[in-house]
């Protein structure tokens, strides 16, 4: 972004040890200020989490399991990252290296809502009228009897009346009855439309436990709306590779060993040793914990405090667009306590004759228990489980399918890493520095690879200026 710039002259090389966003952050950046980078990746594809799977794409697990997608012209899954909140720098990078965006639709009122508690999911537009609804009938009911007399001025008793009247829907009552908010059976046109079977009690509604679902757009680092690269999260990838320089990054390059020495950091690989000013360590702090060398044992025991965290994805191609024909969803998710977590419809290509559903989204447990299966198994209990939210179009016009399980990825071995804030690896090891979203309060972000790559580089070159 044009308000960041490295100042003063230096040319210093430097070795960055992964590519992923925080790794080719360092290089752009450290490029642009005229240092000489070259970047060291282990894997043979550059990008790390950031990966979009297209037709033709291998995924080799280190269970040894092997994928290849089978996706059709145009339809892509992004298996890690997928959605940027406005104000994070990632839109900034995407910005200045144009990268096209558009919208992700983060939140649809008529995606669904469906847990253990219901017979039947709900849509989230219904869902949301019926708490509204539920809750301010409750309020108000409690305002008139005079239960709230402490807390509630009189001279805001009818203000509050008012507004619970008019958030609930509730009219001139004060009771809940429904409310045409919640949507229709049949919606109107020339006829008026058929309404929707009447609303839970109160107590079916409690029984549903919708809070996680209604709230989890409300938080900070999700926003509505989001956006997307168009095309594929890889598309930033190729971008930072393409302003680095493909010549710069060599891939399938794992590191055997780093070691600090007075003038500089040896590191070791597959060809020999290769020797820089500086390195910056950007792979998750488990994986680099293993590799051998001299960093010190506190720099060691700090990053051993890290735990890696699993999270797991299922792309399903389908060949009929039957969420938006049948179900009238254009993007957006449903949200479920069954072990899928929930079910996103894409963002990108409405009315096309194919389309992707990521057909689990989970963390922690239920990814392990994912992770643990291979594809057709993992498929078949994620087809079951969505059955139950879509019907028995769920399984019809399904073309293809890849999972991806973060624990089992090669040199990744997680789908993120959470780790107390650690100022000892905010400092340069010797001159060994460390970059990535481990190392921010924006864990599992974009975001936090690319604020950590700025902090990083500008530490690096302050040194540098000094020691010049
Ligand atoms: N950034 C990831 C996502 O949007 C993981 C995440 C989920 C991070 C929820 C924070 C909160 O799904």
């Amino acid at each position: 972004p044009s308000d960041f710039a490295l100042r003063g002259k230096a040319a210093a090389k430097v070795i960055v040890l992964g590519a992923g966003i925080a790794g080719l952050t360092c290089a752009y950046e450290l490029g642009k200020a005229g240092y000489d980078c070259t970047v060291l990746e282990a894997s043979d594809r550059i990008g790390g989490r950031s990966l979009t799977l297209r037709g033709g794409d291998g995924l080799t697990d280190t269970t040894g399991e092997r994928q290849t997608a089978a996706y059709g012209e145009g339809v892509y899954f992004n298996a890690g990252p997928a959605r940027i909140a406005s104000w994070m720098v990632t839109l900034d990078y995407c910005r200045e290296l144009h990268v096209p965006i558009e919208p992700f639709v983060n939140s649809n009122a008529s995606a669904y809502v469906y847990t253990s508690g219901m017979k039947a999911p709900v849509r989230f537009r219904t869902a949301r009228a019926d708490v509204y609804g539920h809750l301010s009938e409750l309020l108000a009911k409690a305002t008139s009897q005079g239960a709230l007399d402490e807390a509630v001025q009189p001279a805001d008793k009818q203000l509050l009346l008012d507004f619970l009247r008019q958030f609930g829907d509730l009219g001139e009552r004060t009771t809940y009855g429904g409310s045409e908010r919640r949507g229709f059976a049949v919606y109107p046109g020339v006829e008026p439309g058929a309404p929707l079977p009447p609303p839970p009690t109160l107590s079916e509604l409690l029984g549903y436990q919708l809070a996680p679902a209604l709230t989890f757009d409300l938080s900070a680092d999700q926003a509505m709306p989001m956006f997307q690269p168009v095309g594929g999260m890889d598309m930033i990838v190729q971008a930072l590779a393409d302003a680095v320089g493909r010549d710069r990054i060599k891939t399938s390059y794992p590191v055997t060993k780093i070691v600090n020495v007075p003038d500089g950091v040896e590191v070791s690989h597959q060809d020999g040793t290769m020797k820089a000013a500086y390195c910056v360590a950007a792979l998750p702090p488990h994986v680099l914990a293993k590799i051998p060398g001299n960093l010190d044992s506190s720099v060691l025991a700090a990053l051993r405090v890290a735990v890696p965290f699993s999270a797991g994805k299922l792309g399903l191609e389908y060949g009929r667009r039957w969420w938006e024909q049948e179900d009238r969803i254009y993007g957006g998710i449903t949200e479920t306590d069954l072990d899928i977590g929930r079910i996103w419809y894409p963002s990108e290509g409405f009315h096309r004759p194919r389309g992707l559903v990521v057909g689990y989204y989970n963390f922690a447990g239920d990814a392990d228990a994912y992770a643990a299966l291979r594809h057709p198994e993992r498929l078949e209990k994620a087809l079951a489980q969505g059955e139950r939210v879509h019907g028995a179009k769920y399984r019809k016009d399904l073309l293809s399918s890849v999972s991806v399980a973060w624990a089992n990825r090669p040199h990744i071995e997680g789908a993120w890493a959470n780790m107390p804030p650690s100022a000892l690896l905010q400092e340069p090891a010797g001159r060994v520095y460390f970059a990535g979203d481990w190392l921010t309060h924006l864990v599992a972000w974009q975001a936090g690879a690319f604020e950590s790559a700025r902090h990083v580089v500008t530490s690096l070159h302050e040194r540098v200026l000094k020691e010049n």
